[in-house]
């Protein structure tokens, strides 16, 4: 019983708060979150990207994830979950997923030209919506990973674009780029230096120009000091990680951000904890003794997000 995200975000923006996308690629992270959110009374969207895909078998993820939802409904949970592809490239990506059972798609057109990006998620729109399958569209190209994928240079979303954009594709929720970024590594600070804050004046000249519109925050992760002094101090090597501050994403989880996606931050509490482990214990070698204990930190990094940040946490 996945859903799609149309009633999600019509609560969020409500309730004044952002529904969490959690990336995945295995069992124990799609564990982890759907246990995380139906211990927060949360609703979740289960977020894979096209790689992500690739790696746990195209054929295996949606039963993976029927799997995961029939764990957590036998336990009593009715969170609302979706299963949502991440920063889709093409129509028949798109297409191959709603056909296997996904109900919610990204088609990313950041890069290309505002009319072939209109074209091209036009075209998942018109097939997203006969099957019920909602679409989220982005606007504006996210410094960092998505840098590499581009011949331009990244830039902020030009405001004045977006109402034209929502209208001629009929997108359900439009991505904006307002200064987060993928990745551990998404400013350059000198010692001591606070992150830069998110461009919220351009946010608000969206929400004025798309009122009551979802919008989707990608690159959210905060990138936690702990995490990273925990992987530091066991062997690891991740020099000047730093991400968006959480008190700017709950500011953003208040306004017409629906949707805030989070990646990094997962990958970095299950490293630090496998890391731990292997240096205390090197005698281990049984993956349960490593990767379970990296499950419950991801199990409490997510419950704190939903209650302490996003605001999802029982507004299921
Ligand atoms: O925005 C991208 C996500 O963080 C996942 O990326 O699975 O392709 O590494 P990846
Ligand atoms: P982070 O790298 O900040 O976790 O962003 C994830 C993301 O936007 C997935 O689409
Ligand atoms: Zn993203
Ligand atoms: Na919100």
């Amino acid at each position: 019983d996945l859903v799609n995200t149309k009633k999600m975000f019509q609560k969020a923006m409500e309730g004044k708060f952002a529904v969490p996308a959690y990336n995945f690629n295995n069992m124990e992270q799609l564990q982890a979150i759907v246990t995380g959110c139906a211990e927060s009374d949360s609703p979740v969207i289960l977020q894979v990207s096209g790689s992500a895909r690739q790696y746990a078998d195209p054929t295996m993820m949606p039963h993976m994830v029927k799997g995961a939802v029939a764990m957590v409904r036998k336990a009593g949970s009715k969170i609302p979950i979706a299963l949502h592809l991440d920063h889709g490239n093409s129509f028949e990506l798109a297409k191959d997923c709603i056909d296997s059972g996904f109900s919610s798609v990204m088609i990313d057109g950041s890069h290309l030209s505002f009319e072939e990006n209109v074209r091209l998620t036009k075209e998942v729109v018109d097939y997203a919506h006969t099957m019920g399958v909602t679409v989220e569209g982005e606007l504006g190209v996210l410094a960092g990973v998505e840098d590499e994928v581009s011949s331009e240079t990244s830039h902020y979303t030009r405001p004045e674009e977006v109402q034209a954009f929502v209208e001629k594709t009929g997108a359900d929720s439009l991505a904006i780029s307002i200064g987060t970024s993928h990745g551990a590594h998404k400013f350059k600070l000198k010692p001591g230096e606070q992150p830069p804050s998110l461009r919220f004046d351009i946010l608000e000249e969206i929400e004025q120009r798309l009122p009551g519109y979802p919008i989707v925050l990608h690159g959210a992760s905060s990138v936690s000091p702990e995490h990273v002094a925990m992987i530091n101090q066991y062997g690891g090597n991740l020099e000047s990680a730093v991400g968006i501050p959480a008190d700017q994403l709950r500011r953003a989880a208040k306004s017409a951000v629906c949707k805030i996606n989070i990646d990094s931050d997962g990958r970095l509490a299950m490293t630090a904890v496998i890391r731990k482990v292997f240096s205390e214990s090197p005698a281990e070698f049984d993956p349960r003794k490593y990767l379970g204990p990296a499950r419950d930190e991801l199990i409490s990094l997510i419950k704190d997000k939903n209650k302490n940040v996003l605001g999802s946490a029982g507004k299921m």
